[in-house]
C-alpha cells in the first residue's frame, strides 16, 4: 500500500508525527513540497528532532527528496549532520532529486525585501526564499540541482539572478554567493540521484490545504502545492495511487497573516497556546490561536479527498471547561473570502480525558459535519502516542 500524510489546516497538524508513525509499514518516505519553510517534530528515542527537508522516516526507510521540494543546500547538509548523529547509516539512504530548485541568498534577501515593500500586506513569510524561489523558477531564471554540475552554467545563472533582482536588493557578490553555494553542494553531490524506487511509497506533504496557493487562503498562502493530487507530478511517481491520511489538530492554529475567522484572543488564546506548545518549529513565532472551524475542515477534506482522517493534539483539550466549535457559518464559505466570514461558534462541555463522554460527543458533531469518521486519534507527541477509534 503506499499513502500520502497531509495537513488540512494552515499547518503544524502533527504531520511529522503521523508520518514517523506510519513509515514503519513503508519502504520509501518521499518529499514532494515546501522547502526549508517546513517544520516537522518527531522523537527519536526520546530526542526532539526537527525535520526541515529531510523526509520524517526512520532508519530503515529510504528517503527520497523529489524534485517539487525546494532545496536550500546549507539546510539540507545542517540536517544531514545532525541526523547522523541518531541514524549514523542515514548517509546511504538519502537520495535527492537533481530537478530540485535551489534556493540562493538572493531569494532569501528578496522575500525580507518583498515582505517589507508588502507593508500592512505583508503575508508573514517565514523568510526562508520560498516565494522568490518559485518565481525566479517560473522565469525560468532559478537555480536547479543539476545546475551545479557545471560552474560556469552556474556562474551565468546566478548573474543573471542578480540582474533581474538589482532593483529591489541592490548588487550582490556573485563570486561569494557562488563559492558558498558550491562549497553546500560538494558535500551533497553524491546524494543526487533519482531514486529507482521499489517498495512501498509515502509521502509527506508540507504546509497544508489551507495554504495552498491554488485552495487556501490566497494571498495569504505559500507557494508550492500542498494538495495530495499535486504528489504524482511533482514526485515523478505517477503510479502510487496513495491513500490519503489527512491530519487536523482538535483545535486551529495558524502562523503569519491572513484570515482566521475562528481566532480566538486573551485568557482562553493563552492558556491553548501553552497547553498545545504552540511556537513555530521552524521561526519560534508564536501561532495564533483559535477553536475547531468544520466547515473549512470538510472543504479540505474534499479537496484533499481524504481517506483516512487523524485527529492530533486532542490531549491538549483536556481539562478546558468549555471547547469552541464552528459547524456553521452565516452565509457562504469562501476560502478567498474569508475576511468577511461570519462563522457561528458554540460551545460543547469539555472533558477531562479522551474516555470522557463529552469527547465522544465532540468526535460526533466533528463527524457529521465533515460526512467522514475519524480513524485515528494522537494524544501526545511521541509516535507511539497514537490509537485507533
Ligand atoms: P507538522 O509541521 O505538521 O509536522 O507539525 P509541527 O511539528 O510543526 O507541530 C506539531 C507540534 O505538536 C509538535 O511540537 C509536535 O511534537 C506536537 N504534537 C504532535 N502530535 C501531538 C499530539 O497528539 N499531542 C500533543 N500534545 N502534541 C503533539
Ligand atoms: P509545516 O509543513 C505553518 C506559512 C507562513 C506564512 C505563509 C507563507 O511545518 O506545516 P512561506 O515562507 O511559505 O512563503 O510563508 O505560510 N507557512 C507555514 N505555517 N506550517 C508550515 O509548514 C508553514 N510553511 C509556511 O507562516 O504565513
Ligand atoms: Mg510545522
Amino acid at each position: 500500500m503506499n499513502s500520502i500524510v497531509v495537513g488540512l489546516q494552515w499547518g503544524d497538524e502533527g504531520k511529522g508525527k503521523i508520518v514517523q508513525h506510519l513509515s514503519k509499514s513503508h519502504d520509501w518516505v518521499v518529499r514532494f513540497s515546501g522547502g526549508p519553510n517546513a517544520g516537522h517534530t518527531i522523537y527519536y528515542n526520546g530526542q526532539k528532532f526537527i525535520h526541515h527537508l529531510i523526509p520524517s522516516g526512520t532508519k530503515n526507510n529510504k528517503l527520497f527528496i523529489s524534485r517539487g521540494t525546494l532545496v536550500d543546500l546549507e539546510v539540507l547538509n545542517d540536517e544531514i549532520k545532525s541526523m547522523e548523529r541518531i541514524f549514523p547509516e542515514i548517509r546511504n539512504n538519502i537520495y535527492i532529486s537533481a530537478w530540485c530548485r535551489v534556493i540562493s541568498p538572493i531569494e532569501k534577501d528578496l522575500d525580507i525585501k518583498i515582505e517589507e515593500l508588502k507593508g500592512s500586506n505583508a503575508v508573514g513569510t517565514t523568510k526562508r526564499g520560498i516565494g522568490p524561489t518559485v518565481a525566479d523558477d517560473a522565469h525560468r531564471a532559478g537555480l536547479r540541482i543539476f545546475d551545479f554540475f557545471s560552474e560556469e552554467k552556474l556562474r551565468r545563472k546566478l548573474t543573471t539572478l542578480a540582474l533581474i533582482s538589482k532593483p529591489l536588493i541592490g548588487d550582490v557578490d556573485v563570486d561569494n554567493i557562488l563559492e558558498s553555494l558550491l562549497k553546500e553542494f560538494k558535500k551533497i553531490k553524491v546524494r543526487v540521484k533519482e531514486a529507482s524506487i521499489n517498495g512501498s511509497v509515502l509521502f509527506e506533504a508540507t504546509q497544508a490545504i489551507m495554504l495552498d496557493p491554488m485552495y487556501g487562503t490566497y494571498p495569504y498562502v505559500t507557494s508550492t502545492s500542498c494538495l495530495p493530487s499535486s504528489a504524482p507530478y511533482f514526485s515523478g511517481l505517477f503510479n502510487k495511487n496513495p491513500e490519503v491520511f489527512g491530519v487536523f489538530k482538535a483545535y486551529t492554529t495558524r502562523v503569519g497573516s491572513g484570515p482566521f475567522p475562528t481566532e480566538i484572543f486573551d485568557e482562553e488564546s493563552e492558556k491553548l497556546r501553552k497547553a498545545g506548545g504552540e511556537f513555530g518549529s521552524t521561526t519560534g513565532r508564536s501561532r495564533r490561536c483559535g477553536w475547531i472551524d468544520l466547515p473549512l475542515l470538510k472543504y479540505a477534506c474534499d479537496v484533499a479527498n481524504v481517506d483516512h482522517l487523524i485527529m492530533t493534539k486532542a490531549d491538549v483539550l483536556n481539562g478546558f471547561d468549555r471547547i469552541g466549535v464552528c459547524q456553521e457559518y452565516e452565509g457562504e464559505v469562501l476560502p478567498y473570502a474569508l475576511e468577511s466570514a461570519r462563522p457561528k461558534v458554540d460551545y460543547v462541555k469539555g472533558w477531562k480525558n479522551l474516555q470522557d463522554i463529552a469527547f465522544k460527543d465532540f468526535l460526533s458533531v466533528i463527524e457529521r459535519i465533515v460526512k467522514r469518521k475519524v480513524e485515528y486519534i494522537s494524544f501526545g507527541p511521541k509516535e507511539e502516542d497514537i490509537k485507533p477509534i
